[in-house]
């Protein structure tokens, strides 16, 4: 069953964040390829949400630069402090918190990404309201799974075709709210890029 209860999923990841990145050896080139499709530039202002380890935040501190800003957010404190262990907080400011109320000012961010986290939500759409709030107009927010959406709702238990990833679930609810469905990718990968109106 996924986790879905803000407490629970903090419970279920702090006994998982030591060494998380060892058990997915070969999902960074694919990670990487979804970080790009943010179109991430010099002097951005950049967000990892859900951040875990924050193992894209050294390729998002490369594309923005030394002028340009990288956050990683997460909320189970055990993955952050996972994150400075692997010197991520050199590339990254590192914050804890729950992505349905972030606190940062609105209009700051230029992309977003949020890898393997909506499903965890109690309520996705909350979150993707703050991430729109945060977002300046214009700016890209990629949600993403480097396992396809079947295999991902196989090893959580879920239905796939009721999945907030779902095709049709997550684009009504993008539209939804303030943003615009750009592309979407459910195969091997999933990666869905919105644009913030
Ligand atoms: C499957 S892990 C993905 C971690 C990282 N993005 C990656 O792909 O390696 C999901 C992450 O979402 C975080 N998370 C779950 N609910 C959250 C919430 N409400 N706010 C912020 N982070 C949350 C968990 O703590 C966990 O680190």
């Amino acid at each position: 069953m996924p986790v879905r209860d803000l407490a629970e999923s903090q419970e279920f990841f702090a006994s998982r964040a030591f060494g998380w990145e060892d058990r997915f050896p070969d999902d960074d080139p694919l990670f990487a390829s979804a970080v790009d499709e943010l179109r991430v530039a010099a002097g951005h202002v950049v967000l990892d949400a859900g951040c875990g380890t924050g193992r894209v935040l050294p390729q998002m501190r490369r594309l923005v630069g030394p002028s340009g800003k990288v956050v990683g957010f997460d909320a189970t404190p055990e993955m952050i402090a996972e994150a400075r262990r692997l010197g991520r907080d050199n590339d990254a400011s590192l914050f804890v918190g729950d992505v349905a109320n972030m606190g940062f000012p609105a209009a700051t961010f230029d992309a977003i990404l949020a890898a393997g986290l909506l499903p965890h939500l109690p309520d996705p759409s909350m979150a993707l309201l703050e991430l729109a709030r945060i977002s300046k107009p214009g700016a890209r927010l990629g949600l993403f799974h480097p396992i396809s959406r079947q295999a991902l709702c196989g090893r959580h238990g879920d239905d796939p075709d009721t999945s907030v990833i779902a095709p049709p679930i997550i684009e009504a609810l993008l539209t939804s709210l303030p943003w615009e469905l750009e592309s979407l990718h459910d195969g091997d990968q999933y990666l869905v890029i919105a644009r913030r109106l």
